[in-house]
């Protein structure tokens, strides 16, 4: 398997570093992957073309081209063709504009026509890697669920030493090599996903909700996709962005309305994972017409909602698995181990309120998963869409499925 006929578009931008670029792209073309290169115009001052078509065996791209209709879409056909985009060397000035939907040369264009993973390799100088706005851009782009090859440490072009260099093309294969292998892992799987906060209306303009953005439950939903998985999104209103093409889509805002969405589509599926924060009660009638200002206090009487997890727990057939979430304020893992058992969970997933860069909102988590056979994975504080790679590899350690 590794990278045979795997279609990588690699990214080339103006860095000292880009003579790596000439070794990651004889690597690649030497696993039997298949290699378009594009170039930001200042790459063009570091390396030839002529050397990188040589060892892609391709026309190397750095400008808008006219097909023969006089078309000028070559740019939506490259991020439609690729398995994988990598910048390697990514520069902060490219950076900078990824991170900002800029889009002045065919490289990014084709960067935001892109529906494949993308990854990045930055390089730069010690003391611009580390400068606030280059980190901020850096969590932009992994925020957009792509992800870091971490820069190395050792000497550098300025002669200074410290952490700036791009990771070795070596490495670099061996990750590629690793996550195409672990791509297919959920080929052929059903899986169903609750995302986001549920809306509870307490008159036409009001609601009670919480302050779930969407971002963890994205993240799985997108990690599924990328490894093979068919994804069917049950999501409360959500303002991340997201592609909703790549799934079966469905937007709610209630509870009662997501309930039905993820009974309708529970019989067939494999797996469905609980992420959604939904409201445990909702107003028990709903005002017609916005409830006017009155004295100096308003009660609203809160009736208890559905909860989505138990009623679906109580259908789970034995070949299907189900996952939930928890979080909590005060005895943690007590209340984490009770949700398991009492709504039928195979696994569940606790994420800290106090936990600094762990729950709602940030782009970060930190997670314990507990299986319903007693076992306990800690993570790291990591990214979202990690920590969702963590989650599905726990889902298929606790799964029986047969490996492809
Ligand atoms: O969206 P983000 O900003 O990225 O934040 C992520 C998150 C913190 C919202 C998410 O990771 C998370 O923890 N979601 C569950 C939050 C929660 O409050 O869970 P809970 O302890 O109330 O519920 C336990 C489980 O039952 C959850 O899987 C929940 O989806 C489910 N449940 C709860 C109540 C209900 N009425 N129906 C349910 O299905």
């Amino acid at each position: 398997m590794g990278l045979a006929g795997k279609r990588i578009l690699l990214g080339i931008t103006g860095s000292i570093a880009a003579y790596k670029s000439a070794f990651l792209t004889r690597l690649l073309i030497k696993e039997g992957a298949e290699v378009q290169i594009i170039m930001s115009t200042s790459a063009l001052d570091f390396i030839s073309p002529l050397t990188l078509a040589t060892l892609s065996k391709r026309p190397v791209l750095h400008e808008f081209q006219k097909d023969e209709t006089g078309v000028w879409n070559n740019h939506v056909e490259l991020g439609l063709w690729a398995d994988l985009m990598i910048f390697a060397p990514l520069s902060a000035n490219t950076l900078a504009k990824m991170a900002n939907g800029q889009c002045d040369n065919l490289l990014l264009a084709t960067y935001l026509s892109a529906r494949c993973p993308v990854w990045f390799a930055p390089a730069m100088d010690l003391d611009m890697y580390q400068h606030p706005a280059v980190r901020k851009n850096i969590q932009t782009l992994q925020s957009f669920g792509h992800k870091l090859l971490d820069a190395e440490s050792g000497e550098l072009a300025s002669g200074l030493s410290g952490q700036g260099r791009m990771m070795e093309p070596e490495s670099i294969i061996d990750e590629l090599k690793q996550f195409f292998e672990k791509e297919q892992d959920f080929k052929g799987k059903k899986v169903g996903l609750t995302m986001g906060p549920t809306q509870e209306a307490l008159d036409p303009v009001r609601f009670i909700s919480n302050h779930s953005s969407g971002k963890m439950g994205y993240a799985l939903a997108e990690a599924l996709i990328e490894r093979g998985a068919e994804v069917w999104v049950i999501s409360g209103p959500v303002s991340i962005p997201v592609n909703k093409e790549k799934f079966h889509w469905e937007d709610v805002h209630s509870a009662q309305e997501m309930f039905q969405a993820a009974k309708a589509v529970h019989t067939q599926l494999d797996v469905m994972i609980f992420a959604a924060a939904v409201a445990d009660y909702a107003p028990a009638s709903v005002a017609s017409e916005k409830i006017k200002k009155q004295g100096e206090f308003l009660e609203i009487q809160l009736k208890k909602n559905v909860d989505i997890a138990q009623e679906l727990g109580k259908l789970k057939k034995p070949n299907q698995l189900h996952v939930g979430f928890a979080l909590e304020t005060v005895n943690e893992e007590e209340n984490a181990q009770e949700k398991l058992s009492r709504k039928n969970f195979d696994l569940i997933v606790l994420n800290s309120m106090k936990e600094k860069g762990a729950g709602f909102r940030l782009d970060t988590n930190r997670v314990t998963i507990f299986s319903k056979g007693g076992q306990k994975v800690v993570s790291e504080i990591a990214p979202k869409k990690e920590i969702a790679g963590l989650i599905l590899d726990e889902i298929k350690r606790e799964s029986s499925w047969t490996l492809v």
